[in-house]
């Protein structure tokens, strides 16, 4: 029996690709069963339509105008995702920040990728910012993890790390398209990983 996989997305959606294609060829055995997103114009639901995916848009413009709470908009979420009845949910570019309302609610692993190594550069421009940091002669590397997400921002039990160095005269296409193709392969590996050590569905009952 397939995994079923849901994608959270805010944008472009390289990586909900990266799982499509290795659903499709095998290196994943699961299905990406559902994608959310909570941008409208986030291409990643694009993808998911050309794949036959279902796709689900969930704004928070809609909770914040009627004075709810992030915690009411996550417990939402939650619900609304139930019925995919997920083995994992993946953050691949998701640009919210989640709370344990959420966590709380969802029985399942979820999982987090980062264009950071573990600790460094929480949050937005992960890329951007370990570039000027090494055109301050901080780092020479960077890198990219897939994690279990927690409260914290970018932080949380690491599933799979790649160190990507940076080159010396490094641009920033040049790093970011490095980093992107190091997150494809890694996400996926990680996915798998997670989802290999799930405890086995039960088998089917049978007819007496
Ligand atoms: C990826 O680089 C991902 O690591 C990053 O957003 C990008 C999404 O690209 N996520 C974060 O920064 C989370 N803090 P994609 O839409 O092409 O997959």
């Amino acid at each position: 029996m397939k995994r079923r996989v849901v994608v959270f997305i805010s944008g472009n959606g390289s990586n909900l690709q990266a799982i499509l294609d290795a659903c499709a060829n095998g290196t994943l055995d699961a299905n990406v069963v559902g994608v959310v997103s909570n941008r409208r114009k986030a291409f990643g639901l694009v993808r998911a339509e050309r794949a036959g995916v279902e796709t689900l848009y969930f704004p928070l413009g809609p909770f914040k105008k009627r004075g709810a709470s992030r915690a009411e908009y996550d417990a939402a979420l939650a619900e609304a995702i139930a019925r995919f009845q997920a083995d994992a949910v993946v953050l691949a570019g998701w640009m919210h920040i989640l709370s344990p309302t959420f966590l709380e609610a969802v029985p399942c692993p979820v999982l987090n990728l980062h264009p950071a190594l573990p600790g460094a550069f929480p949050g937005t421009h992960a890329i951007e910012r370990a570039l000027a940091a090494a055109q301050a002669g901080e780092i020479d590397h960077t890198g990219v993890m897939v994690h279990h997400v927690v409260p914290e921002v970018d932080a949380g039990p690491v599933v799979a790390t790649q160190v990507v160095p940076i080159q010396p005269n490094d641009t920033l296409e040049a790093l970011a398209a490095r980093m992107h193709a190091t997150e494809h392969n890694l996400l996926v590996h990680a996915v798998g990983k997670t989802l290999s050590t799930l405890a086995s569905p039960p088998p089917p009952s049978e007819t007496p």
